[in-house]
């Protein structure tokens, strides 16, 4: 088993906030993030596929194609973007690092599948500040 890495950049806008909770409760538990006029970063979205080489290319997956298929199905939804406001597929999601990780692990996964790709996600890894990141392995 190889495993082979790709990794893109975007950068996005969010606020960390529970509509359920009062303004103070989310100022409390979230802090800074909660603030109301949004903060953004400059995310690395890093994924790891898995698979064996294609004896015809010796390739597990082209990383330009993996490249291109990041950028339309996900990197193109995200960046310059308000992730509470703008992106579709986090709608009434909290927009924490861990909910947008497993969203585009959902959207990767298909996206694989529907390339009949010999390549399988293995890892995600999203890189919020050089202090935080998440890793989902699905
Ligand atoms: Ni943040």
């Amino acid at each position: 088993m190889i495993f082979v890495t790709r990794k893109e950049h975007f950068n996005a806008a969010h606020k960390l906030y529970n509509p359920n909770w009062s303004k103070e409760k989310n100022e409390e538990v979230f802090g800074p993030c909660a603030n109301e006029n949004w903060h953004g970063h400059n995310f690395e979205l890093i994924v790891t596929v898995k698979g064996t080489p294609d004896p015809d290319t010796g390739f597990v997956i082209d990383l330009k194609v993996l490249g291109k298929l990041i950028k339309s199905s996900i990197v193109d939804r995200l960046d310059h973007k308000n992730i509470n406001l703008d992106v579709d597929f986090m709608k009434d999601k909290l927009a924490s690092c861990e909910i947008l990780v497993m969203e585009i692990w959902k959207i990767l996964e298909k996206e694989l599948a529907a390339q009949n790709s010999r390549a399988k996600l293995h890892r995600i890894k999203l890189v919020e500040t050089p202090k935080n990141y998440v890793e989902y392995f699905g």
